[in-house]
């Protein structure tokens, strides 16, 4: 069964992206990702304050619409791809958790940052949705993305987590 890779990406290095479209590559998924139909500013401060309001606000944002609830029923295994925002998920994370149904299946989260890690987001993963649970979440500092260890990295990890 082909895992889903649902991924939300949004610096111009699009870091998230390229360990999605790795993860693809390895295990032969299927790429979904997660557009907020309004965007989020390029600029860091203006970003920062539009999370920040939609974080304590609990209002995230509509989604552009990518996936039926009858095709998502269909996968067991979901990676779930983000940058690390203040810590936590990103608010379309929170969005696309809202949105769908995970019974029956399993998350494997992953984030990209760049002095932070994981941050609080298995936790609030696991509390958002109703899965079976996580598999292995890894962090991937930006500046190591497309070296040799990375790949190295990339290969154990989906042989571990894609079955
Ligand atoms: C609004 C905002 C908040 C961020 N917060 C964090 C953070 O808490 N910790 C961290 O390590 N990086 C933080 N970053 C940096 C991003 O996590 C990092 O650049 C990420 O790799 C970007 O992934 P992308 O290219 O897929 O968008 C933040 C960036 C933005 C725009």
């Amino acid at each position: 069964m082909k895992p889903l890779i649902a991924y939300f990406t949004h610096s111009a290095r699009h870091s998230t992206q390229r360990v999605a479209n790795t993860i693809h590559v390895l295990t032969n998924g299927d790429l979904l990702p997660i557009i907020p139909i309004r965007p989020y500013p390029a600029e860091r401060e203006w970003c920062e304050k539009m999370v920040t309001e939609q974080l304590t606000s609990g209002d995230y944002p509509a989604l552009c619409p990518t996936i039926t609830a009858e095709a998502f029923a269909a996968y067991d295994l979901v990676y779930l791809g983000y940058p690390a925002w203040m810590g936590t998920l990103p608010p379309p994370i929170c969005a696309f958790l809202a949105t769908h149904d995970f019974a029956g299946k399993h998350i494997v989260p992953f984030s990209t940052y760049e002095n932070s890690g994981l941050g609080d987001g298995v936790e609030q993963i696991l509390s958002r949705t109703n899965s079976l649970g996580t598999l292995e979440a890894l962090a991937f500092h930006v500046d190591d993305i497309g070296s040799r260890r990375w790949e190295r990295t990339m290969i154990g990890w989906t042989s571990r987590t894609c079955r």
